[in-house]
């Protein structure tokens, strides 16, 4: 049986789940994170859930497949409801909204008791979900990046400590983590730096085009130049 292979999104994502992990990947689609997972030995167990059933019906196929039926559950649900009944350790929310995301986690007030790890891969709204965990009392403990397909993903691992953090519009952007770690991962920094500053450079020209204060854009494009200039 050949293994699974993941991207390198999906990779950034399973090495941040901790070795032995009680997985539960929310939005499995084609369980292709806990295969990847299970067949190199990394899990004592899983629960691939989905809140559509094509999805989780190509799951369950796999996992068959694959012979991980006695390892990976598979549950048809919204989100975390129903997933406090498995004795999870790590939870992966990826390839979705940031805002989706901040949607599940605003409903799953069950895990705050035992701090399971979240992984959480936003496809955007990423500023949004960072001031979300930051709001509500979960720490940012690290944040990664990957690029595959010529797309640049951000990866982000949180815990639960109920601490109310609150971030500049700079970390919000840019990340705390990141900004914090930038000489250690120089080229991914500078990848979001850049990236943001075309986004603002975009937002100022349209601000300033209709006659609009774009002070508070070009403040905060002048503190990531700064951050850049000290990378
Ligand atoms: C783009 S796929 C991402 C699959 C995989 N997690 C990955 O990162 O490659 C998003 C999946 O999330 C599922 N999904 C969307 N909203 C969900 C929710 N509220 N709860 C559970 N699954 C959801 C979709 O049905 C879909 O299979």
């Amino acid at each position: 049986m050949n293994k699974t292979k993941i991207d390198a999104r999906l990779l950034a994502v399973a090495d941040l789940v901790s070795d032995g992990a009680y997985l539960a990947d929310v939005g499995t689609d084609h369980a292709y994170l806990p295969l990847y997972l299970a067949e190199r030995g990394k899990l004592s167990g899983a629960v691939a859930s989905d809140i559509h059933k094509g999805p989780l019906e190509s799951a369950d196929k796999n996992i068959r497949e694959a012979g991980f039926s006695d390892l990976i559950h598979t549950v048809l649900t919204d989100g975390l409801q129903g997933i406090e009944a498995y004795p999870v350790t790590d939870i992966v929310i990826a390839g979705m909204g940031g805002l989706m995301i901040r949607g599940i986690l605003e409903k799953a007030s069950a895990f705050k008791k035992n701090s399971p790890r979240f992984i959480l891969q936003p496809m955007q709204h990423i500023p949004e979900l960072r001031r979300y965990l930051g709001e509500n009392g979960f720490s940012i403990q690290k944040e990664t990046q990957a690029l595959a397909e010529g797309k640049f993903y951000q990866i982000l691992l949180c815990v639960y400590d109920g601490t109310v953090r609150s971030y500049t519009d700079a970390e919000l952007l840019l990340g705390r983590y990141n900004m914090e770690h930038k000489k250690e991962n120089k080229e991914n920094f500078r990848r979001l730096c850049e990236r943001q500053m075309d986004i603002l450079r975009e937002k100022i020209r349209g601000l300033e085009k209709g006659n609009h204060s774009a002070e508070k854009e070009k403040a905060l494009y002048g503190a990531i130049a700064e951050e850049l200039l000290d990378l």
